[in-house]
């Protein structure tokens, strides 16, 4: 017997017992029923690879580059709040995490430490995760904060302006901290569901008659490259390059805020395709295995990202523990690269992914097949 976990949904299982029971449901949990979150894994596993033999695999490489910053691998770490959730040393060892494995990591603006104290222990590229403010300053200072700090591109998340319905949280009277990225920020008060004003937090601060012309002012009046997080449709991948972005990720928040929407693997094709190319497109959601990724690339993501496999690395070692799951999900690329005989990020193509049966094609219109 293996003494550790050998893939990432054994990883989940032993977090599962060192995370305490209201922290996990909010890691692992989504919007209303889930739907989104359970049909992503049945979409992704609906997908079957097709194979070519007699390639010449015997120097595979899995390195790319996102934004022109070359990474060892097309997987970065997804932005996610409150690592110290899963470690005490947080988002620390996240960082050095992904610095050891040689990728990104795309920082939260709601991490349990500040972006300075982070990007300190940074030892390859790190982006910054934030929203627009309804105080455009504030955006544009917590932006500014960023790039003084070195982070090289300001990931902004879109899909997440109404609050959403978790009912795992409901149940649990689950209560979030505070990131001290927000500490020195006067966020002022709101008036509370009970009427009175109440001190407002960080979601209140976020501008919910945000628009596209508000990318286009954010991508012109900071330095840093914008990446969109959390864009779902072709049309919204091409406003994103119209209005200024240099890259998407195509994402539904891991199924945290809107349910019953599509695996974010299914609409990859069209945002690739309405994007022509004019900036980069990226996927997150659900990546569990080697092949995962695999099939994001040949569907035409550049690169992928994950979420909650973080949490359950930093739960079970900390850094090692990460620098682990990075490892996991490594290996079973480059194994299934190999396997399909692709042995480069560029040779990998929509040729080697089928979702129908061959078969179905030899009973067209068969009485005998119904
Ligand atoms: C605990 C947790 C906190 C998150 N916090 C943020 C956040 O602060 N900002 C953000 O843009 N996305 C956030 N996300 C969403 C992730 O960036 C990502 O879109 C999602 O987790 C991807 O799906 P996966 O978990 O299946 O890999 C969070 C996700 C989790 C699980």
């Amino acid at each position: 017997m293996a003494d550790g976990p050998v893939n990432i949904f054994e990883y989940e299982e032993l977090a599962k017992e060192r995370i305490n029971k209201p922290d996990y449901d909010y890691i692992a949990g989504g919007a209303t029923d889930e739907i989104t979150i359970r049909r992503t894994r049945a979409v992704l596993d609906s997908i079957m690879l097709r194979p070519n033999m007699m390639v010449d695999i015997s120097q595979r490489d899995l390195s790319t580059t996102v934004l022109g910053q070359p990474i060892n691998l097309p997987l970065m770490l997804d932005p996610a709040g409150h690592h110290s959730m899963a470690s005490d040393e947080a988002e620390i060892a996240t960082v050095r995490a992904a610095g050891a494995m040689g990728t990104v990591m795309v920082l939260s603006s709601h991490a349990s430490r500040t972006l300075e104290d982070v990007a300190a222990e940074a030892s390859g590229p790190i982006w910054f995760q934030q929203y627009l403010f309804k105080d455009r300053e504030l955006t544009l200072e917590m932006a500014n904060r960023a790039e003084e700090a070195g982070y090289s591109a300001l990931c902004l998340t879109a899909d997440a302006k109404v609050p959403p319905k978790r009912e795992r949280n409901i149940r649990n009277n689950y209560v979030g901290g505070v990131s001290p990225n927000y500490s020195k920020i006067d966020m002022g008060t709101h008036t509370s569901t009970f009427g009175a004003d109440a001190p407002a937090g960080p979601r209140d601060i976020r501008d919910p008659a945000a628009t596209w012309e508000d990318l286009d002012w954010l991508a012109s009046n900071i330095r840093l490259p914008v990446v969109v997080k959390g864009i779902m449709r072709g049309d919204d991948g091409r406003r994103c390059a119209e209005y200024g972005a240099k890259g998407v990720i195509v994402s539904n928040h891991g199924g945290r805020y809107l349910d019953t929407t599509f695996a974010s693997i299914e609409v990859l094709p069209e945002v690739v395709d309405q994007v022509e190319g004019r900036i980069e497109v990226y996927l997150d959601g659900g990546m569990r295995r080697g092949t995962d990724i695999l099939k994001a690339l040949a569907l035409g993501a550049r690169a992928v990202l994950m979420g909650r496999p973080l949490f359950w690395g930093l739960a079970v070692d900390g850094e090692a523990g990460l620098r682990a799951v990075i490892t996991l999900l490594r290996d079973e690329l480059n194994g299934a690269m190999g396997m399909c005989g692709r042995p480069t990020i560029n040779s990998i193509d929509r040729n080697i992914i089928g979702t129908v049966s061959p078969l179905l094609g030899l009973f067209p219109q068969s009485a005998d097949f119904r």
